[in-house]
C-alpha cells in the first residue's frame, strides 16, 4: 500500500506517468466515469480548505465514486479528544482511501503509519502540500511544455508557505533550474531549504523587489501571506500587501512567462492580471482536478 506524503514519493518518471494518465482523463473523461464505482474517499480537513476539498470531491465523484468527511476539527471527534491515529483506523473501515489536511506538520504522516488505506497528505502545517505541487509541476509541464530549463520566481510568503516548500523539493530534481526568492525580508525561505540547495550546488537567488527580476523570469509563482501562521496581527497587516502584481509590473515581463498561483489570492495579484494570456492560476485549478484523478486511480491500483 502506498501514500502521498510528499513530492518525492513519486520518482520523476512515476510522475511523467501520472501526469500522462490526468492528461488522458482530462482529454476522454467519458472512458473513466466509472472507474471508481463502489469506492468511497473520505476528506478528513482540520484546517479551512475550499479548493483543495473540492477538487478531491470533484475527482472522486467524476471517477464514479462517493465521498464521506468532515470539513473543520470542530465538526469531528477530535473537538473531543480523539488522535489522528485512533482517527484513521476508524476511517479505514468506512472507505478505500483519505485525503487529509491538517495545522500540525507531520500529522498524516502519522496517520499513514497506522492506516489501512493509502492516505494522502492534502496540507501539513507549513510543512508540505504535495498534490499542490503535483498540479503545479503538471501545469508547467503542459503549458511550459517540458519540466526543466527553466527560472522561476518564487515571490511572497517563503517562509510559511508550504505549496512554496513542496514545489521546490520537487523541482530540484529536474535539470538546469534556477530559482529567485523573492520576498521581504522577514519571510525569507526558511535555511533548511537554501542549505539544500547549495548542497545540491543548484542557483538561487534572494531579493526584495520583484521589479528588478521580472524580465529574467520564464514563471513567476505568486503566494498569499499566510495569515494563519502569524504569531500576530501587527506583522502580517505590515507585510500583506508587500506584493502585488499589476499591469504595470507585468509589463517588465516576457511575453510568454506564467504567472502561477495556488490560491486563494487576496490582494498580490490584481484582477485586471486575469485576462492576461500569462495568467495561468486558474488553469492550474483545473489540472488539479486532473492530476487528484489520476492520483486516485494510482494510489488504488485502478486501471481503466
Ligand atoms: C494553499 C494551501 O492551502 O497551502 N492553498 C491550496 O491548497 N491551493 C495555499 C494557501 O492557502 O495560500
Amino acid at each position: 500500500m502506498r501514500h502521498l506524503m510528499s513530492p518525492m514519493d513519486f520518482t520523476p518518471e512515476e510522475l511523467d506517468r501520472l501526469f500522462d494518465l490526468a492528461e488522458n482523463i482530462k482529454d476522454f473523461p467519458a472512458k473513466y466515469a466509472h472507474a471508481c464505482d463502489g469506492r468511497i474517499l473520505a476528506t478528513c480537513f482540520y484546517e479551512p480548505s475550499t479548493r483543495t476539498r473540492l477538487s478531491f470531491e470533484a475527482a472522486m465523484t467524476r471517477l464514479g465514486g462517493r465521498v464521506i468527511g468532515f470539513s473543520d476539527a470542530a465538526s469531528s471527534s477530535a473537538a473531543k479528544g480523539e488522535s489522528v491515529s485512533d482517527t484513521i483506523r476508524v476511517i479505514s473501515a468506512y472507505a478505500d482511501i483519505c485525503a487529509m489536511r491538517h495545522p500540525k506538520e507531520g500529522a498524516p504522516m502519522v496517520a499513514a503509519s497506522r492506516s489501512g488505506i493509502p492516505v494522502i497528505n492534502a496540507g501539513d502545517g507549513g510543512h508540505q502540500h504535495p498534490t499542490q505541487t503535483l498540479a503545479d509541476l503538471m501545469t508547467i509541464r503542459s503549458l511550459h511544455g517540458k519540466l526543466g530549463n527553466f527560472t522561476i520566481g518564487l515571490c511572497g510568503d517563503l517562509k510559511f508557505g508550504r505549496t512554496v516548500h513542496s514545489l521546490i523539493s520537487a523541482l530540484v530534481r529536474y535539470e538546469g533550474i534556477r530559482f529567485i526568492f523573492i520576498s521581504p525580508e522577514e519571510l525569507r525561505v526558511p535555511d533548511y531549504i537554501t542549505s539544500m540547495l547549495t548542497e545540491k550546488g543548484i542557483p538561487y537567488e534572494e531579493v526584495i523587489r520583484l521589479e528588478n527580476v521580472m524580465p529574467q523570469l520564464d514563471m513567476l509563482y505568486m503566494t498569499r501571506v499566510q495569515k494563519e501562521r502569524f504569531f500576530n496581527e501587527e506583522d502580517y497587516v505590515r507585510l500583506k500587501d508587500f506584493y502585488i502584481l499589476d499591469t504595470t509590473k507585468l509589463a517588465l515581463a516576457r511575453p510568454d512567462m506564467l504567472v502561477l498561483h495556488p490560491l486563494p489570492r487576496v490582494n498580490e495579484i490584481s484582477v485586471e492580471v486575469d485576462d492576461d494570456p500569462r495568467a495561468a492560476y486558474f488553469k492550474q485549478v483545473e489540472y488539479g482536478m486532473y492530476v487528484r484523478m489520476a492520483l486516485i486511480l494510482t494510489l488504488l491500483g485502478i486501471e481503466v
